[in-house]
């Protein structure tokens, strides 16, 4: 988007030693006896020399130990890589996991960023193995050098060339590679948005930022402006949004196949800036704040990968934007405000805004009948004293939240399926409105969709008399992404710090199954 490097990517079976790269990339994993060399292109004497100097070149195996050697006589590229992969976990070819490649790959191409083009020569024998090489090099190939003052700075970036040696032919591999360029795109844009301060992105820049890319693609975009917000009566927005000079926005892009198997509609928190309102956060807590948007940037890469790929699904996304700062004109706490659709909350913490815009949007969404809604949001802190900052949370409908939760295995992303027990709504009393926005603190994580489910609109088709309300209710989930959007540890894998794009891979396969079904 703003910061993309695009870095080509190719799948090549042709002779090892006519590949013409800087760096040629070889894996080597953790054994019980001490490191393997696994399977390569190099000729038996080659390979047998690497492998016998991997005790003393100190070569273990750990993921994302890198050591550059000189390349090998015979060879175009003038630099040999072994990339640790981690424990072996069986046989030396079946041994390692389609996550520890997409690791090893992301991991080597974001450490050799010195290099212009790197050939990944590891374990490539079925096109799942190209297609977790090829994704993991394309979501490893990022930098973020935008806002640099210098040219030379702003000029840095990854290997602007990625080949994927393979031995199968290209027509069986053009398909994954062709999808790991797709999702790449969608996971460093992601992580673009989320990186950009909120000094540029802001609601307004935001929703311009949609309506150009929607252009450029076969979605279909509308953006509400405040004045449309308030004809319409988007009260959380409006809410949240007031203490700041710019307004709020809503999003709503869709991509709409002729024959969809199915219609999900997405919802992503969009605040650009949380200083917490009048119920300001600490400084310390405030920094990082700028990636309260990550729900709202993973929703619009998803539609516009969904576009790409050409996914029968009909995917509307809403993305839910303000900027939640303190201000004479900011949302006291207190105050009444009345969600899109009519339901009131007293603001008892202008902290808790996330939900606040959130309710908008599901009710929104609601409206459409879509087959099952998910939400994707930067929620609470306490989804990081739960699961830590790899981990996501997934709550709602039993099954679609089951479904998400496997499909992150599939993509390799860490989700966890967490309940909404049933007192956890009870915190939300009000005495005088319909709920307050604040629950208990104990659990905080499920009490927030406690909350958001109370927006979520029936099915029209729902049997009226039936008493469990969840039975009436469009399926629908709540994913917490707090933790794992944005990593301000040091990188790892293909993971750089700041913002991750997690979630956009899960989604990807979760639309991706809905298809075959
Ligand atoms: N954006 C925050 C949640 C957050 C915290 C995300 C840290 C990423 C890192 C959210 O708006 C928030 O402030 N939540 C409060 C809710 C509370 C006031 C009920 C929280 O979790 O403390
Ligand atoms: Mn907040
Ligand atoms: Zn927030």
């Amino acid at each position: 988007m703003i910061n993309d490097f695009k870095p080509s990517l190719s799948a090549v079976s042709s002779a090892v030693e006519k590949v013409d790269a800087d760096a040629l990339v070889l894996g080597v994993a953790k054994g019980p006896k001490g490191p393997v060399l696994l399977p390569n292109p190099l000729a038996d004497n080659a390979a047998r020399s690497v492998a016998d100097s991997l005790q003393a070149l100190g070569a273990s195996g750990s993921e994302d130990q890198i050591l550059r050697l000189p390349g090998v006589d015979g060879f175009k590229s003038e630099t040999l890589v072994l990339v640790g992969v981690g424990t072996l976990t069986g046989e030396v070819d079946g041994g390692v996991s389609t996550e520890a490649l997409r690791r090893a790959a992301g991991s080597a191409v974001r450490q050799l960023s010195g290099a212009d083009s790197i050939a990944l020569a590891l374990p490539s024998a079925t096109v799942e193995q190209v297609s977790a090489v090829a994704e993991g090099a394309a979501i490893g190939a990022y930098s973020f050098n935008h806002f640099k003052g210098s040219e030379d700075a702003r000029r840095k970036g990854p290997a602007s060339e990625v080949v994927v040696l393979t031995p199968l032919k290209e027509k069986h591999t053009k398909a994954a590679m062709a999808r790991a360029g797709v999702v790449g795109h969608a996971v460093r844009a992601t992580r673009d948005l989320v990186n950009t301060p909120p000094s540029h992105l802001y609601p307004e820049s935001f929703a311009q930022i949609a309506e150009k890319a929607a252009k450029d693609s076969k979605t279909k975009v509308k953006v509400w402006a405040p004045k449309d917000l308030e004809k319409e009566g988007f009260g959380g927005l409006l809410g949240v949004g007031n203490g700041s000079s710019r307004g709020p926005r809503m999003v709503r892009i869709e991509h709409a196949p002729s024959r969809p198997a199915a219609h999900i509609a997405l919802v992503g928190k969009g605040i650009t800036f949380d200083s917490g309102g009048l119920s300001l956060k600490p400084a310390n807590a405030m920094t990082t704040m700028k990636l309260d948007m990550a729900g709202a940037a993973t929703v619009l890469s998803i539609v516009l990968a969904a576009a790409e790929l050409n996914l029968p699904i009909r995917v509307t996304g809403w993305l839910c934007l303000a900027e939640n700062m303190p201000s004479s004109t900011a949302q006291r706490p207190e105050d009444v405000i009345s969600i899109y659709g009519g339901k009131t909350v007293e603001v008892l913490n202008t902290d808790a805004e996330g939900r606040l815009v959130l309710a908008d949007g599901i009710v929104a969404a609601s409206e459409e009948q879509p087959d099952a809604i998910v939400d994707v949001a930067t929620l609470t802190g306490a989804q990081m004293i739960a699961l830590g900052n790899r981990t996501f949370g997934v709550m709602g409908h039993e099954s679609l939240r089951d479904s998400l939760v496997e499909a992150a295995g599939v993509a390799g992303e860490s989700a966890w399926g967490m309940p909404i027990p049933e007192e956890a709504l009870a915190g939300f009393r009000s005495d005088v409105a319909d709920l307050t926005n604040t629950g208990a603190r104990e659990g905080g994580m499920l009490n927030a969709a406690a909350f958001l489910r109370e927006f979520v609109g029936d099915r029209a088709d729902a049997d009226e008399d039936a008493l469990d309300p969840e039975t009436r209710r469009i399926p629908w989930a709540h994913v917490d992404i707090a933790g794992p959007s944005f990593n301000d540890k040091g990188p790892y894998g293909y993971i750089p710090k700041g913002g991750t794009g997690v979630t956009v891979r899960t989604l990807i396969s979760y639309l991706e199954g809905l298809a075959r079904a």
